[in-house]
């Protein structure tokens, strides 16, 4: 606890920002706040806690710098802050599947309040979107000027029609209320504190083989996807936010792999004997190639993913 404090920078008053972080207790959200925190600005969460987790935070309650309120984004807040960094969306499938409506009124209402907080107190907003704005994808890989090929009534509507109309509200606050607008894209992300039970790959793998339980794939493994360190992401969300460049930006790791290929890289990583790979129905509306064009990230806000996928998990294994 001490060695985290002693490490948060001294910044003089004039440098030091209030930053808002909805969905702070959540898996990216508390490796964004551990990052505003060493930077020395002074940081507050709100989260309702229904797929983060107080533990995740925990290091910093008690903090000078640090505050968490339990509040639900769905209700305004008020805050006086120079940043928000709108992150607060439960961000799997089975969590977001899970109360479909109660999904959408968080991408919608959630977006409405948080942008209406940044018209009102003047602060810089940065939208977390995703790579489910392009749904399952005619275009390969996917920059950003891709329109996108989303199902509007399949299970996986109520997050990527969310993510749509947050992206949408973004640039109407911009163009009507001269909010200042960043919305990061994001592709599949993984590290320490994911959630376990939340029923993506990464995770799933990675615990099956750890569990010594057979390795399941849903299809026949030959869709694609990149992974992407949160490490990296992190890095990409400050530089977006920080930079001059206010439409979408992809954030992701380009390298691709197939499911089945992924799982055997996960295997042998955790090392485990016995572990099998076995191959199940594949799930509905699963977007078969799914890898960003991170030309635009690279231009205009500097950045690339400095981890590669396999040095990523050795390190969420290992940790
Ligand atoms: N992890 C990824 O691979 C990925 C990919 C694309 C986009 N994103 C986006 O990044 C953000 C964070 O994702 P994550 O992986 O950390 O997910 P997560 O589920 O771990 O975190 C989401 C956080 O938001 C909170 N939350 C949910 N609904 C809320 C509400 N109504 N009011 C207040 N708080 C609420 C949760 O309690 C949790 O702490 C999300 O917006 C997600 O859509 C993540």
């Amino acid at each position: 606890m001490s060695a985290i404090y002693a490490a948060v920078r001294k910044l003089p008053n004039s440098k030091k920002k209030r930053v808002l972080v909805t969905g702070g207790a959540g898996f990216v959200g508390s490796h964004l706040v551990d990052r505003l925190m060493l930077m020395g600005h002074e940081v507050i969460v709100v989260d309702n806690l229904f797929t983060g987790s107080k533990r995740n935070i925990q290091h910093w309650l008690g903090h000078p710098h640090f505050e968490l309120s339990r509040h639900d984004v769905v209700d305004p807040y008020m805050a006086e802050v120079d940043m928000i960094y709108h992150l607060a969306c439960p961000a799997s499938p089975p969590h977001y599947q899970y109360n479909p409506v109660k999904t959408v009124k968080t991408s919608v209402m959630g977006s409405i309040n948080m942008l209406g907080l940044a018209k009102r107190v003047k602060a810089r907003f940065l939208l977390t979107s995703t790579s489910e704005v392009y749904g399952d994808p005619l275009e390969h890989p996917q920059a950003e000027s891709y329109w996108g090929h989303v199902n509007p009534i399949g299970p996986r509507a109520c997050y990527d029609e969310g993510k749509r109309v947050a992206e949408t509200l973004s640039y109407s606050y911009q163009k009507q209320s001269n909010v200042q607008v960043r919305v990061a894209r994001i592709f599949n992300t993984f590290g320490p504190r994911m959630n376990e039970n939340d029923g993506r790959v990464v995770s799933n793998f990675i615990l099956q083989a750890l569990r010594g339980q057979s390795i399941t794939v849903f299809g026949d493994g030959s869709q694609t996807r990149s992974f992407q360190y949160v490490h990296d992401l992190v890095d990409g969300l400050i530089a977006l936010m920080e930079g001059d460049f206010s439409d979408p930006v992809n954030l992701g790791n380009p390298e691709e792999y197939t499911i089945q290929n992924f799982a055997e890289i996960v295997r042998d990583i955790v090392g485990r004997d016995g572990v099998s790979i076995i191959n199940l129905n594949a799930t509905q509306d699963d977007p078969h190639q799914r890898k960003p064009d991170i030309t635009r990230a690279r231009k205009e806000i500097g950045w690339e993913p400095r981890f590669s996928m396999k040095q990523g998990i050795e390190e969420t294994v290992s940790g």
